[in-house]
């Protein structure tokens, strides 16, 4: 890994044993792009790359003669001079000028990666990454613009993300600020996007780009389960196994944009940030404003690699603390067991059963605080109910603890119902337009986190309650989109701020939980999955992937996931049946076959199950106790696509290669069809496993693929609606 800078051309070559990211400083004086992919040699100077020849009806720059921005390829292009494409950001002057350069002045480079100011970002040690600062000043505006761009080692991934400083005396409005950049020089590619809603969360859906642009974004003040913000740019011929592919994955969690535009000369842009619309931020002398960071990593070997380089990076350089590469605990979640209707004693009975199961931690979900017993009330004041909790959280989570379980709870901590007395104390605390009337999303509003004041009280609260009571876990809920965005205490020229300095007030708060109770495990969740986002794991290391617990849309679902996150960091579990949202019949071994490939437990009562299959989850627990480090921080790789058969199959293997778990999941049958073979990946080709007691090669699994007729006892293998199977394969 190194970073060098020619001085001579004043180009940028950034790259490590994988990938080159190679840019320098235009004839203008700004960053121009030059390079991202499979590494290249060093050289002096990729000039050659500039396009000088001039075509018609081209602006041409000043003082260049023949040099245009809109014909060369930029790193962080302006608006409003001579490059017509998407900007990646936009300020105004006080004078109302909304024209800028900002051209090179200095740089730094050094060892490992700063962390950004109040949002989550990627970290590396001295000896794990490399950061280049350029600084670039505008200087009519009187502003400086850093562009930072992180290499790690071990990744094929470049981290870029921006600040912008006012060094002058008058204020100057942003109004756009992109994260990244990125030009390519073709447009032959497809755009990915993870797209859905509450209970189908995150389906890819691919296009090819033409000649306009592509665009996802976010207004709901989450990143959504709408448009998810992570996207992939790949070759047409791109599949999981083969093929040039990018990723872009925002480390961020409120309003976004991903957009790629194709320009009139075939090639295309790439630009991810905070949405544009409704932000204005005003930066008054000496004021800075930093951009979230973009992870962008390319692979020329397929999908399933890109993957596991998020994966991976996630897992070592967002995730932090306790829980950096830990197994997770095997959880019980009374949500869909009793809803908000329970009793110390109905938690406690569910409780016992568990842990005669095998299982290590109890989660008890909404409905202990305050006059909670429907959607409709109590958010917002986080004192234990007295009739549900007699000795309050402190006394239940002793008595599991006694009973050899962990425990945790949840919280809401962004909301409030107007029937509450945090609401009728502070009305002026929520989200509300003057003058207009405020949307209700499950009966309640959002509290106005871009003040101070309302973070301090809802974290004092929360002290409260985590103080002296052995708590092990927390889910963090963020249940409806934010509405009539407007802050009681900001001035009217300030307003558009709110939006970002809402999620930064989300991140305080979070960062300040975890410093005071490092111990606790945090899993997000936005009714369900609709603030899954890397952001959100610098915090929460995991999150509740979807409210759609039926094994079978789990499958879409989390084979969608994949594709940009963890499988550590995808909560699974196994409900009861017919399953609360989709009313299918799903055997519990099925169940568990799918949750097995996640942070995984249980959202049912055990005590409502048959024995049989009480022993079979017993079972299912000490196999996940086994297995769940391979199967949550393995190599994981997508076989078979729930989008394009009637199966779907995934494999997670060891580093070494020598241990692995693969699934193989029937979601309709298909009658008079040949149960075929699934070839499966990531094996030592001369090891030999055994499968079904008969031994195998693993170049004979991986080519000849595994006889799937063999896996079940009747021959009918995958033959049936929602059968499925979980094999471990370890070489000899
Ligand atoms: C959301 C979550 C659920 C559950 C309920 C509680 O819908 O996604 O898992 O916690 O809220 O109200």
């Amino acid at each position: 890994m190194n970073i060098i800078w020619h001085k001579k051309s004043r180009q940028y070559h950034l790259y490590n044993d994988k990938i080159s990211y190679i840019m320098g400083v235009t004839p203008v004086g700004e960053l121009g792009g030059i390079y991202f992919g499979k590494k290249v040699h060093d050289k002096e100077d990729f000039s050659y790359v500039e396009y000088r020849g001039g075509l018609p009806n081209i602006v041409v720059d000043p003082d260049t003669e023949s040099y245009s921005r809109e014909l060369n390829r930029q790193e962080y292009p302006s608006f409003g001079t001579t490059d017509f494409g998407a900007s990646a950001y936009e300020m105004e002057q006080s004078n109302g000028s909304c024209v800028s350069s900002f051209t090179y002045k200095s740089h730094s480079i050094f060892k490992g990666k700063t962390p950004l100011k109040g949002l989550p970002a990627t970290y590396a040690e001295e000896n794990e990454a490399m950061t280049l600062e350029v600084t670039l000043e505008d200087d009519v505006a009187r502003m400086s613009l850093i562009l930072s761009y992180t290499i790690f080692d071990k990744y094929p991934v470049v981290v870029r993300h921006a600040v912008f400083r006012n060094d002058g005396a008058e204020t100057v409005k942003l109004t756009k600020v992109m994260s990244t950049c990125l030009d390519l020089p073709d447009q032959n590619y497809r755009w990915m996007q993870f797209s859905g809603a509450w209970a189908r969360e995150r389906i890819p859906q691919e296009k090819d780009l033409s000649s306009g642009s592509v665009m996802i974004e976010s207004k709901r003040g989450i990143s959504s389960a709408n448009q998810n913000p992570f996207i992939i740019i790949k070759r047409p011929n791109t599949d999981e196994f083969t093929g040039e592919a990018f990723g872009f994955s925002l480390v961020y969690s409120g309003n976004f944009i991903a957009q790629a535009e194709c320009d009139t000369y075939r090639r295309t842009r790439i630009l991810m940030g905070i949405n544009p619309e409704r932000f204005a931020w005003p930066l008054d002398k000496g004021e800075e404003f930093e951009t979230p960071e973009v992870v962008m990593a390319v692979t020329d070997s397929g999908l399933n690699d890109l993957s596991q380089t998020y994966h991976s990076l996630f897992n070592n350089h967002l995730v932090r603390g306790k829980w950096k590469n830990k197994p997770r605990p095997i959880l019980i979640n009374n949500w869909e067991a009793t809803f908000m209707d329970f009793t110390e004693e109905r938690i406690l009975h569910i409780a016992e059963k568990a842990k005669e199961a095998g299982i290590e931690l109890f989660v008890l979900d909404d409905g202990w605080f305050g006059e909670r017993n429907d959607d409709y009330a109590g958010l917002g004041d986080w004192v234990e109910n007295p009739d549900k909790l007699p000795q309050g959280i402190r006394g239940l989570a002793r008595k599991m603890n006694a009973m050899g379980l962990k425990f945790g709870f949840w919280i809401e901590p962004e909301m409030v119902n107007p029937d509450s007395n945090l609401f009728r104390r502070h009305p002026d605390w929520a989200l509300q337009t003057p003058g207009r009337k405020a949307s209700l999303g499950r009966h309640q509003l959002v509290l106005d986190y871009s003040r101070e004041e309302v973070v301090d009280y809802i974290y004092s609260m929360l002290k409260k309650v985590l103080t002296d009571a052995p708590i092990s876990y927390i889910k963090w809920d963020m249940n409806r989109s934010l509405t009539e965005v407007y802050s009681a205490e900001l001035p009217p020229e300030k307003q558009g701020m709110v939006y970002h300095k809402y999620i930064m007030g989300v991140y305080s708060l979070y960062e300040r939980l975890r410093t005071e109770f490092p111990e606790i495990l945090f899993e997000s969740c936005s009714s369900g999955g609709n603030r899954f986002d890397a952001g959100m794991l610098y915090y929460a290391p995991q999150a509740w992937c979807s409210d759609n617990t039926d094994a079978i849309d789990r499958i879409r679902i989390q084979y969608g996931t994949s594709y940009g996150y963890p499988i550590s960091s995808i909560g699974a579990h196994v409900s009861a049946c017919p399953n609360q949202q989709t009313g299918r019949d799903v055997s519990i071994s099925t169940r568990a076959n799918v949750a097995f490939f996640g942070a995984f437990g249980y959202e049912l009562d055990l005590n409502h199950i048959t024995d049989e299959e009480f022993e079979e989850v017993k079972r299912q627990i000490e196999f996940m106790k086994e297995n769940r480090e391979l199967l949550q921080f393995g190599k994981f790789y997508r076989l078979r696509s729930p989008f394009e058969a009637d199966q779907a199959a995934w494999i997670v293997v060891s580093e070494d290669g020598k241990k692995a778990v693969f699934g193989l999941y029937c979601m309709r049958s298909n009658v008079n069809m040949l149960p075929g073979f699934l070839r499966l990946a990531g094996l030592k080709e001369d090891a030999v496993y055994m499968l079904k007691g008969e031994e195998y090669y693993g170049d004979e699994l991986m080519n000849l693929g595994v006889p799937v007729g063999k896996l079940s006892s009747d021959g009918l293998a995958v033959g049936r609606d929602f059968v499925s199977y979980v094999e471990v394969l370890e070489a000899k």
